[in-house]
Parts: C-alpha cells; sequence; structure tokens
C-alpha cells in the first residue's frame, strides 16, 4: 500500500511538473480578471496575472489552451452583481458555476452571447428579477439551474426555445403567475417547487412527481389535488421546440446505412484475422539477465554497437534516459528488482517493475525489432521528447543485438480495457458515464497532441494501450512502434480496431488513427471489446454490429447495460456515439481531424464533471 502510495504520488508530481506549452487564451483572460476585481470575494479565489489562466483555481481550458472552456467557482463568497461585460465576454464557455454564493441582482444580458454554453449553475446565490431571458437563446443548454434563488415574476414560454434542456430547476424562488406548458420531451429533471405559482399544471408536465410542484399554494392538477371547481386557467399555446431529437436520430440512421453497406465488404476480411490469446504466468525476474550479463561482459561484438555517446557512461549503464525524467536507476537495479508479467501482445512482453527504491515502472521487451540500434536511438529520443499530461511518456530504452528494452511508467489503475472488460460477474465497479466521456475525451486530447505537435501516428490504439489515472482522466501508451518492426501491421496486433484501408495498405495514418479511436469510443458506449466481438458467437465486429442495431433504430440497444441505470445522459451517449460513427467512416477522408474530434467531444460534455446540483 505505502509503495503504490509512493507511486501514485511520484506520477502526479511528474504529471504536474512536465513542462507544457505555455499558451494563453489573452482575452478570456482579461474577462476573468475584470470579473474577479469587480466582485467582493474572500480571498479563497487569487488568481495571479502573472500565470496562465488556464492554471487558475476553478478555470479549465481547452486541450489548446487557447480558450476558457468552464469557469467553476462553488461557494467561494462571491459577493455582489456580476458585471456586464464580464463573464458574459466567454464566448467559449461549456460550463459555468457559480452555485452557493452570495451573488445579487440580475443575470447581466450578456448572457446570451454565451452561445456555446452547456451547464449553468446558479444556484443558491440572491439573484432577484425576473427568469433571465438572456438565458433562452443559449439553445445548447442541457443543464439550468436556477433553484435557491430571489427571482420573481412569470416563467416565460421563451424556456422552450430551449431546445436541448434535459434539466430545469426553478424551485425555491417567487416565480408566480401559471406555469406555461413546456415542452418536457428531453426534460428528464423539472423542479417548480416552492414559488408561488397558481394555475392548473399543464398536460405536458404532469408527468413529474408531486415534489416537483409541491409549496406552491395556488397549483393543482397533475399530480396534485384536481383543480375542479375552479376553472383552470387557459393553457398558453403549445410550440414545437423539441425535433431536434428526431433529426439527429434521422441522420444517424442515414450515415449508419450508408456505410453499412461498404462495411459489409470488409466483414469477410475481418474474419479471415486471427487471434492471439493472452496467457498470464507472472515470472518472478525480466528473464533477459543472461543474455544481458554477456553483453555486459563484453562478449557482444555487434557491429550495431558503433554509437555515438561515451563509450565509458555506456559501459557503466546502457539505459538511455529521455529527457526530463528524474529516473536514476541503471540496468542492474532494473534486472534485480522482481518482475511481474503485465502482458504479451505483438509487439512485445510488458513486465511491470518495482525497483528496490520503491518506484515501479514498465519495462517492455520487445521481441522482432528490424530496425539498427542508430534508427532505434533515433526514433527513441523522438518520442522521449513527447510530453504531454495525456500521453504516457517513455523513460528510457536499451538497445543491444539480443535485447530490445523500453522503461516507461506504471499507472497503478491499469488500462481501460481491465476495467471495462475486467470480470463484471464479480461486483465491479460499473464505470459511470461521466468518467467514460473523460476517458474519451482526455484519450482524444492525447492523441490530438501525438497528430499535432507531437506529429506521430499512434498505430496501436486499442483499450489495453489507454492507461487510466486515479483522477479519471486517461493516456495513451505504447505509440508508434509500428515502424520498429519488419510487418509494420501484424493482423494481431490491433483486430477490431483497425481500419479498413490499412489491411490493403499495411499502413497507418492519422486517418487510420481517428478511425480505430471510433472503434474505441464505441468500445465505450457499449461496453463490448471489438476483437471479443471478432471471434464471438455473432462473429461480427464492433463497428458493423453498432451499425446494424443503429439502423434498425434501436439504438438505446446499443449502450452498455451499465449506462442504462443512470438517467438523463442519454442525450450525451447519442451524441458520443454520433462522434464514433463519424470516425469510422469508411473514406478515410471523411473522418475528421483528431483535433476536431477534440473539439466535437468538448461540445458535447460537460467536462466530465458530473451532475453538480
Ligand atoms: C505570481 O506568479 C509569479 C510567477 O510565477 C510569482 O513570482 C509571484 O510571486 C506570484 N504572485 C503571487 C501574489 O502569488
Ligand atoms: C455580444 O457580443 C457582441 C460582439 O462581441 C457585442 O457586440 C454585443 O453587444 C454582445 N451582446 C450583449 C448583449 O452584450
Ligand atoms: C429575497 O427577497 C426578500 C424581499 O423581497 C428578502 O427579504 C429576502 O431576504 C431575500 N432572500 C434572499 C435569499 O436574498
Ligand atoms: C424564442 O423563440 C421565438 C420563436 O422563434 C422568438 O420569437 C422569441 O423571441 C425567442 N425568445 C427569446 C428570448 O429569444
Ligand atoms: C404570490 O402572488 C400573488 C399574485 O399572484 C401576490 O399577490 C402575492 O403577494 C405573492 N406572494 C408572495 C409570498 O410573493
Ligand atoms: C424539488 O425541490 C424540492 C425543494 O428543494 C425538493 O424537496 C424535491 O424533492 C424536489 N423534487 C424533485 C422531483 O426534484
Amino acid at each position: 500500500m505505502v509503495v503504490v502510495n509512493f507511486v501514485c504520488i511520484f506520477l502526479v508530481s511528474v504529471l504536474i511538473l512536465t513542462p507544457r506549452v505555455n499558451s494563453e487564451p489573452v482575452q478570456d483572460k482579461q474577462a476573468l480578471l475584470a470579473f474577479i476585481s469587480n466582485v467582493k470575494h474572500e480571498n479563497r479565489v487569487q488568481w495571479n496575472s502573472s500565470t496562465s489562466a488556464c492554471d487558475w483555481v476553478g478555470v479549465e481550458c481547452d486541450g489548446s489552451r487557447s480558450f476558457v472552456y468552464s469557469l467553476r467557482l462553488p461557494g467561494v463568497a462571491l459577493i455582489g452583481s456580476i458585471p456586464l461585460n464580464t463573464i458574459g465576454r466567454l464566448s467559449q464557455l461549456r460550463v459555468l458555476s457559480l452555485r452557493a454564493n452570495r451573488l445579487s441582482g440580475e443575470i447581466p444580458a450578456d448572457f446570451s452571447n454565451l452561445t456555446r454554453l452547456h451547464s449553468l449553475y446558479l444556484q443558491g446565490n440572491e439573484f432577484t428579477g425576473p427568469f433571465p431571458l438572456s438565458v433562452t437563446g443559449l439553445t445548447r443548454l442541457t443543464r439550468l439551474d436556477l433553484s435557491s434563488n430571489n427571482f420573481t415574476g412569470l416563467i416565460p414560454l421563451d424556456v422552450n426555445n430551449l431546445t436541448s434542456l434535459t434539466r430545469l430547476f426553478l424551485q425555491n424562488n417567487k416565480f408566480s403567475g401559471s406555469l406555461p406548458s413546456i415542452d418536457s420531451d428531453g426534460l428528464t429533471d423539472f423542479n417548480v417547487s416552492n414559488n408561488n405559482l397558481t394555475g392548473s399544471i399543464p398536460d405536458s408536465l404532469s408527468k413529474f412527481p408531486e415534489s416537483s410542484f409541491a409549496g406552491n399554494p395556488g397549483l393543482c392538477g397533475g399530480p396534485l389535488r384536481p383543480c375542479n371547481p375552479v376553472p383552470p386557467s387557459p393553457a398558453p399555446p403549445t410550440t414545437s421546440g423539441g425535433n431536434s431529437k428526431k433529426l439527429s436520430t434521422g441522420a444517424i440512421i442515414a450515415i449508419a446505412v450508408g456505410s453499412a453497406i461498404v462495411a459489409l465488404l470488409f466483414l469477410s476480411l475481418f474474419l479471415i484475422v486471427c487471434l492471439c490469446k493472452r496467457k498470464r504466468r507472472p515470472p518472478k525476474r525480466i528473464p533477459v539477465t543472461a543474455t544481458i550479463q554477456a553483453d555486459e561482459a563484453g562478449t557482444s561484438s555487434s557491429k550495431d554497437d558503433i554509437t555515438g555517446g561515451s563509450k565509458e557512461v555506456e559501459r557503466m549503464n546502457k539505459l538511455v534516459f529521455s529527457e526530463g525524467g528524474d529516473y536514476r536507476f541503471d540496468l542492474e537495479d532494473l534486472l534485480r528488482a522482481s518482475a511481474e508479467m503485465l502482458g504479451k501482445g505483438g509487439a512485445g512482453t510488458s513486465y511491470k517493475v518495482v525497483l528496490a527504491e520503491g518506484r515501479t515502472v514498465v519495462v517492455k521487451r520487445l521481441k522482432d525489432v528490424a530496425v539498427s540500434k542508430r534508427e532505434f536511438d533515433m526514433k527513441m529520443k523522438m518520442l522521449g521528447k513527447i510530453q504531454h499530461e495525456n500521453v504516457v511518456p517513455f523513460r528510457a530504452f536499451y538497445y543491444t543485438q539480443y535485447e530490445k528494452l523500453l522503461v516507461s511508467d506504471f499507472m497503478p489503475d491499469g488500462s481501460l480495457s481491465a476495467r471495462l472488460h475486467g470480470r463484471r460477474a464479480l461486483g465491479r465497479e460499473p464505470l459511470h458515464w461521466n468518467h467514460r466521456m473523460r476517458i474519451a475525451l482526455s484519450v482524444a486530447r492525447g492523441l490530438a497532441h501525438l497528430h499535432g505537435s507531437g506529429n506521430t501516428v499512434h498505430g496501436n490504439i486499442k483499450s489495453s494501450n489507454i492507461l487510466l489515472r486515479p483522477d479519471h482522466e486517461a493516456c495513451v501508451s505504447d505509440f508508434s512502434l509500428n515502424s520498429l518492426f519488419c510487418n509494420t501491421t501484424s493482423p494481431s496486433r490491433t483486430k477490431g480496431y483497425r481500419a479498413p484501408e490499412v489491411i490493403e495498405t499495411r499502413k497507418v495514418t492519422f486517418k487510420s488513427d481517428v478511425y480505430s479511436f471510433g472503434v474505441l469510443l464505441l468500445e465505450l458506449l457499449t461496453g463490448r471489446a471489438p476483437d471479443q466481438a471478432l471471434t464471438g458467437e455473432e462473429g461480427i465486429d464492433l463497428p458493423l454490429w453498432v451499425q446494424s442495431v443503429v439502423r434498425e433504430e434501436c439504438a438505446a440497444e446499443v449502450f452498455d447495460v451499465e449506462l442504462m441505470t443512470q438517467d438523463s445522459i442519454d442525450e450525451e451517449m447519442v451524441q458520443l456515439l454520433q462522434i464514433a460513427m463519424d470516425c469510422i467512416s469508411i473514406m478515410p477522408d471523411r473522418r475528421p481531424a483528431m483535433s476536431e474530434v477534440v473539439r466535437m467531444i468538448e461540445d458535447t460534455t460537460n467536462g466530465g464533471s458530473g451532475t453538480e446540483i
């Protein structure tokens, strides 16, 4: 336990100390500074104007740190009204939480410019005035919480303009008048209790429970007492604002039909692919000692060994470390330590190695490396430079004629594959939707970094290469090793994740990575493993299976049963499914770039934050 804790702390500190690109959302920063300097608060919010706004408390930026993506300042004793021209200028904001403060006055009119907002949490303040009409133009809003304030006046029919809304909380205010017929097709939660509403509850809202309406002395009908003999007040005309869902389902079906036809052609090819089953038999040590010690003793006189670098250093420590890590161990430490086999893949066998000092690393013993030492060195040095919080860095490597080793960080929380498919029967914690969403977003960001500033194709995306961090984010590992092997895409290695064109061209590309990522999204959504499905009773691959089920208009059956116990997330799931479908387009040109995928997921998610009530 102590060891594990040490590793956790170590990993966290490595991740925090990793130098990041110091880009900065300049305009958003000015808006935030204008806000904080014009609103009284206790000293819990200390934003240092000489550091990047993305690193401030409560502020989250997008992957490329070019805009502020969410602002969360719950319970920090903000006092007074929100000035115009402050938060309203954060034009890319997706999530705003200012709940549980002492903010008062009206909601500023320029909130209407927060057109990308998904979630607005203003509950538990002292806001006054009418229902903020500036908010009813935010068509992407899915969660609106204005509860426990001092709002007055009518609840306007304009609420129906919020066609994406799934949760509306207005309880504990002073709203009065009659309830408009709010279109409740997409609404999963609705609460107007403890206001001063009168008249009858419109039919569209009567599906909600009594406690959604309680505490309004003049309200009747629906789940409350019947309105007779008092004639019900005439309900305002209904508007239809809820057909966006139908449209998007239609779009999915259209896409599914189109791509499924082409996908059928590839089915037979997929079926030919053979599978290598994993065996887990943990040996005590990495079984390389003999050959390496022979190398050390100088018996190896391979001509490969003429490399740059001092001979002396090389004899003492043949491990070559990447820049930026603070690892201090040598080969002997590695070989003396106890090792546990983690898994066997197409690239080689991985071991978990606990060093004497308590640090744990993963050592991958590569097989069938087909490049010279010089090429290997160059490649590994390049890959060692790639630093991103969602990429597992290579820390060190070792190359001789007989052994090729790769050292990287050990992630104690294991792989997504193990988390998702590991022994469901044995009381495993279900993987919640918000966590899955966060995994999807962080993996997308890691890949976008590899593709972007890393200019590197991953080439081997699968759930066992996605490693989880204790903070619910995920990292991609084992990237770009394909070019080290003679057979660049051995069929067993990527299995059900491989893009159709890769079977012919045998070349992985940025776009084939996007396809594999799409399959990974399907795996997150369905809880099914693509390679299992390949050999499974149905004998079909995951993309094809999903496409066929969606085509038959039972999209809900696609999703993991584990997700079905949580309400009000269907909309996000459908959106993520749509993104996955885009990624698995048969035509590579039709697939979005990874950076675009990041943006699309950011637009869907509330940042994996969970519901904030
Ligand atoms: C703000 O950050 C700079 C640079 O990181 C540091 O030198 C300075 O002391 C910080 N100021 C405050 C008030 O924390
Ligand atoms: C919204 O932004 C535009 C352009 O930035 C600005 O002209 C307009 O006044 C803003 N709207 C409100 C209500 O402040
Ligand atoms: C709400 O307004 C009333 C007066 O209209 C005031 O007495 C009360 O303190 C206010 N409540 C809050 C939480 O601000
Ligand atoms: C809501 O939509 C209706 C019809 O499109 C429009 O007339 C009205 O101005 C909108 N309300 C707001 C507050 O944007
Ligand atoms: C409730 O609304 C009625 C008018 O609809 C008003 O006369 C009354 O004062 C309101 N009560 C409270 C507590 O605000
Ligand atoms: C509505 O809000 C009231 C007051 O906060 C709460 O007691 C009740 O349980 C809520 N009902 C629903 C259905 O959320």
